[in-house]
């Protein structure tokens, strides 16, 4: 498998770079009103946020469009994790530079994590771009939209550290109608010496609760059945209610997500293992509609590169966590990310990380190259002394263990029947089905009178692959 390849790049493969949009607003056609169109970049965070821009711009008489060519305002919302993601966004402006030659009114705004990075340098660099706003000013973005409009360039990277927008409708773009994400936390305060994030998206803050219950339930009256709460590290989500003084732990609020209605289903990213309690996994093992995920990144199967990326837990401690897991949610799936080549790591490091994706049995895992990030501790500490093709060949071995684990995970559930939340057409039959079950596999099967997107079904599984379980509905 090529190590740089489709499985190593980010989150959803598939889905960067994608832009986003929503028919609500296609229809509306007058002179005053202007387009905008987005795309992005990154983790599902940045998706989220991309969500509640569009709300913040239609607001202001922006509505999204799809074509390019129509927009009169263009953002990319960036993502910085790693220097190939940079790459990748330099590499788009270029195309759209030609767009802005052919219609020079053209306003080009960079969003997220590259523009809280790299600031006002990236207006001097990219001379096309015209707006540069961090994650934690897009309420300020009519106001810079004005001053581009008379001329000037906008930018506002200021990062908050109350900023949650907790009170603004994310307009859902590009949505399935079955699926959705809700921002409950933002920023970071972990400090994991390789990680950039903490610079980018600022200091870590929870979303009050009731606005959170609102919006997944206001979703799922809409006709939604899955909402996935996102956080940089959701087990540390708290909050204390200000005239009682009534704690919210990670825990309370999953269980008050889950109440909102059984045919609600309940999923969370990102775990740290540091952090996730037994709370929490006793809540999963309460509430049928909590599934039996969890996405729990490791980094490194090595105590002595786990504390050198400040990690702090060791390899005994993240064992410990998945015995839990095992003990209190037995049919819990586990999943996580890996970084290959982090400075110092030897090849018996490396083993360590192999030995520990066989032990945890992931169902499948993200897997990375270390990329050194400039300003994050280990820049600063440590040089980045692996070189390029020993980081390369290691991820290999990485990516084809990760495979052949999730292939044989796979074959274990053939013969079994599960409960599937159906998201729409499989990607490659419209007479097939695609949808996940608890354990977030995904489950092709053919289509049946009277099935469609947002009911469960049960499937029998009768062939998988190292991504996929294959089936058909079974009536009971
Ligand atoms: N290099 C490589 N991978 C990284 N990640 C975060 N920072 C870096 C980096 N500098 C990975 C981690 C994290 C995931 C979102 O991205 O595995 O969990
Ligand atoms: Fe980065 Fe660590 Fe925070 Fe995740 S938990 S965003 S890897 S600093």
């Amino acid at each position: 498998m090529n190590p740089t390849g489709t499985l190593t790049k980010t989150i959803d493969e598939t889905r960067q770079g994608e832009p986003f949009y929503s028919t609500d607003y296609e229809s509306i056609v007058s002179e005053d009103i202007k387009r905008f169109y987005i795309e992005s970049y990154g983790c599902q965070m940045n998706f989220s946020d991309s969500e509640i821009v569009a709300a913040i711009l239609t607001d202001c008489s922006y509505f999204p469009t799809k074509d390019i060519e129509n927009a009169n305002l263009i953002l990319l919302n960036t993502c910085s994790i790693r220097e190939k993601a940079e790459d990748t966004i330099r590499q788009r402006l270029k195309t759209i530079n030609k767009v802005k030659a052919r219609r020079p009114d053209t306003m080009i705004g960079i969003l997220g994590c590259m523009a809280e990075r790299l600031k006002q340098s990236l207006l001097d660099e990219e001379k096309l771009v015209d707006l540069v706003v961090g994650p934690d000013a897009y309420r300020d973005l009519p106001r810079l939209i004005n001053r581009v409009e008379d001329g000037d360039k906008g930018i506002n990277v200021h990062l908050s550290r109350e900023e949650t927008y907790a009170d603004i409708s994310p307009i859902r773009l590009e949505s399935n109608g079955v699926t959705a994400f809700i921002s409950i936390m933002r920023g970071c305060d972990n400090m994991c010496s390789f990680c950039v994030v903490p610079f980018t998206r600022g200091r870590e803050r929870s979303r009050d609760p009731f606005t959170i219950i609102a919006e997944a339930k206001h979703l799922f009256e809409k006709g939604y059945k899955e909402v996935t709460l996102l956080g940089q590290n959701v087990d540390s989500y708290k909050w204390n209610h200000p005239d009682t003084n009534e704690h919210y732990s990670f825990a309370n609020l999953l269980e008050l997500v889950a109440l909102i209605h059984p045919d609600l289903r309940v999923r969370f990213s990102t775990s740290h293992p540091k952090d996730m309690t037994d709370e929490v996994l006793h809540t999963m093992a309460r509430y049928e509609n909590i599934c039996n995920y969890i996405h729990l990144p490791v980094q490194s199967g090595s105590s002595r590169i786990l504390s050198m990326m400040n990690r702090t837990y060791d390899r005994e401690w993240y064992k410990n966590r998945i015995l839990a897991i095992r003990s209190i949610v037995p049919d819990c799936t586990i999943s996580s990310d890996i970084i290959s080549g982090f400075c110092t790591e030897t090849d018996e490091d490396h083993q360590e990380t192999l030995s520990m994706i066989r032990w945890a049995d992931y169902s499948m895992s993200y897997m990375f190259m270390y990329s050194e990030r400039p300003g994050t501790l280990a820049a600063r500490k440590y040089e980045d002394d692996i070189p390029e093709e020993i980081k390369k060949t290691r991820l290999s071995e990485i990516i084809a263990l990760q495979n052949a684990i999730s292939k044989a995970h796979n074959a274990k559930d053939i013969g079994k029947t599960f409960k599937v939340l159906i998201e729409g057409d499989s990607r490659k039959s419209e007479n097939e089905f695609k949808g996940r079950n608890s354990q977030n596999k995904m489950v092709v099967f053919s289509k049946e009178a009277d099935f469609k997107p947002g009911d469960y079904a049960d499937v029998y599984i009768e062939s998988s692959t190292s991504a996929t379980l294959k089936g058909h509905i079974v009536t009971s």
